[in-house]
C-alpha cells in the first residue's frame, strides 16, 4: 500500500478544506499554474514531512502538478488533519500521516524515505535526521533539501558545523517573506486561535506570559496585547529583552513570572524553557501551552510526576491537580498548540512561506546549483518574487526608484 491514513471515508471534507485554501492562497496557486505548463519537476521524487494541513495540501498538489512524485509525512504526531490526509491520497500522493501517530510516528517518517527522495522537504528536520542516522544508504539519491523552520535550520545548521551534514539544506524558513510574517503573524494569531479553541478563557485583563521574544514570541505577545492581555515577556538574550521591553511589554525572568500568569505560552525552540519550579510557582487555575516546533519546552514528564490525578477536561486539556490543591491546565500534551487545537497559521501566510517552498524546489531542480553540503539562504530573487506577487494579489501597488534616485543612492558626492 502505498499510503496510509486514518479513514478515506474523510476524504470528501478534505477536498472541501483544501478548496478553502487554494482560495486563499492565490501565490501559491499561481505558482501551481506555471507549474502545470513547465513541468519543471518530471521524473523527481520530494520526499516531505509536514504538518499536514489544508495548506500543506495544496503544496503538496503544486509539487504534483509540477510532475514531481510526493511523499508526505507529518511533522508532529497532532498536526496532522485526517480529513486533508484523506483528500491528497485520494490525489496520488503518498501520505503517511493521521493525527495521534506518536507510536508510528518514525514509521511514517521511514515510508516516505522509501520513497527515494530527490529533494527532502522538512518542517524541523526529522526526515534529514533519520536519513542521517538510519537511512544513509538513501543519502546519494539526495540532491539537496529545504527546511521550513526555525527549530529545523537549527539541527542542520549544527549538523554542517559538525561535518555531519551530507547534502546541500535551503532555509526557507530565513526568508524573508516567511518568518518575517508566518512566524510572526501566523504564530501570534494561531497561538492565540489555539488557545481560545481548546480553553475558551477570556485573555482580557489576564497576564499573558510568553517565554521567548524570537519572531514567534514576538507576534504571540502583539496578539495577545491587542486582546485586552497584560503581556509579560521572558528572554535570556539581552537584546531581544531590551527589544520587548521597548516594545511596551513587562520583562522579567520565568521565576518571577510564574506566580503572576494566568496564561503561558513557550516559544523559545529550547528544552524546558517552562521547568520544574516555575510548575511548582504558578496559580491555581493557570493555562499552559507550547507553540514551539518540539514537546519538550515544558516540562511535561515533571508535571506528570507531580500531579496527583489528571484528566482531559475539554478537547485539547488536561487538567493536573498538585498536591497541593491547584489545577494546572496543560493543552494540547504540550505540543503545538495552534497546530494540534486550531488549524496552524492561516491560508493567506502560509501562502509565502509555501510559495517559497515551492520556487526553492524548482531552483533546485532545474537550475541544478552546485552547492556544498552547507545550510544556504532562499536566492533573494526568490523571495522578492513572492513579496511582489503577494503585493499583486492584495491589489497593493508600490512606487519605483527614479534613475535619479538610483544614481544617489550609488553616489557619496551630495551632501548638506
Ligand atoms: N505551520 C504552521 N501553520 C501551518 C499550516 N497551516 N500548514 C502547514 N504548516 C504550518
Amino acid at each position: 500500500m502505498n499510503y496510509k491514513v486514518k479513514d478515506m471515508g474523510l476524504a470528501e471534507a478534505g477536498r472541501n478544506l483544501i478548496q478553502w485554501a487554494e482560495d486563499h492562497m492565490p501565490v501559491l496557486m499561481h505558482i501551481k499554474s506555471d507549474f502545470e505548463h513547465q513541468q519543471p519537476l518530471t521524473g523527481s521524487t520530494i520526499g516531505c514531512c509536514l504538518h499536514v494541513t489544508k495548506e500543506t495540501a495544496v503544496l503538496m498538489k503544486t509539487l504534483q502538478a509540477g510532475g514531481a512524485t510526493v511523499a508526505l509525512c507529518g511533522s508532529n504526531p497532532l498536526s496532522t488533519n485526517d480529513a486533508v490526509a484523506a483528500a491528497l491520497a485520494d490525489e496520488g500522493i503518498h501520505v503517511y500521516a493521521w493525527r495521534g501517530n506518536s507510536d508510528q510516528y518514525y514509521w511514517c517518517v521511514d515510508r516516505v524515505l522509501d520513497h527515494q527522495p530527490r529533494i527532502t522537504m522538512d518542517d524541523g528536520g526529522d526526515l534529514i535526521t533519520v536519513l542521517h542516522t538510519q537511512r544513509q544508504e538513501l543519502l546519494d539519491s539526495v540532491v539537496a533539501g529545504t527546511e521550513e523552520t526555525t527549530t529545523g535550520v537549527n539541527r542542520q545548521r549544527m549538523m554542517a558545523e559538525q561535518g555531519e551534514l551530507r547534502f546541500p539544506v535551503v532555509a526557507v524558513n530565513d526568508a524573508m517573506t516567511k518568518h518575517f510574517f508566518d512566524n510572526r503573524y501566523g504564530t501570534g494569531q494561531s497561538t492565540i486561535d489555539g488557545i481560545l479553541r481548546a480553553t475558551s478563557v477570556l485573555l482580557a485583563g489576564k497576564t499573558f506570559v510568553v517565554v521567548g521574544y524570537g519572531w514567534c514570541g514576538k507576534g504571540v505577545a502583539m496578539r495577545a496585547q491587542g486582546m485586552g492581555a497584560k503581556v509579560v515577556v521572558c528572554e535570556v538574550d539581552e537584546i531581544r529583552a531590551l527589544e520587548a521591553a521597548m516594545d511596551g511589554f513587562s520583562v522579567m525572568p520565568v521565576a518571577q513570572a510564574a506566580p503572576r500568569g494566568d496564561v503561558f505560552v513557550t516559544v523559545t525552540g529550547n528544552k524546558h524553557a517552562i521547568d520544574g519550579p516555575a510548575l511548582q510557582a504558578m496559580k491555581d487555575g493557570a493555562v499552559i501551552a507550547n507553540a514551539g516546533h518540539f514537546d519538550n519546552e515544558i516540562n511535561v514528564p515533571f508535571l506528570q510526576e507531580q500531579a496527583v490525578a489528571s484528566h482531559q477536561v475539554r478537547d485539547n486539556t488536561r487538567v493536573y491537580e498538585m498536591p497541593d490543591g491547584r489545577k494546572l491546565y496543560l493543552l494540547a500534551e504540550g505540543r503545538l498548540v495552534n497546530l494540534a487545537a486550531a488549524e496552524g497559521h492561516p491560508s493567506e501566510v502560509m501562502d509565502m512561506s509555501f510559495a517559497n517552498q515551492a520556487l526553492v524546489a524548482r531552483w533546485l531542480l532545474q537550475k541544478d546549483p552546485t552547492l556544498e553540503a552547507q545550510v544556504y539562504p532562499v536566492p533573494e530573487s526568490i523571495d522578492r518574487e513572492v513579496a511582489r506577487r503577494k503585493l499583486a494579489t492584495m491589489d497593493i501597488a508600490i512606487d519605483t526608484l527614479t534613475e535619479e534616485q538610483k544614481q544617489y543612492m550609488h553616489s557619496w558626492q551630495e551632501g548638506t
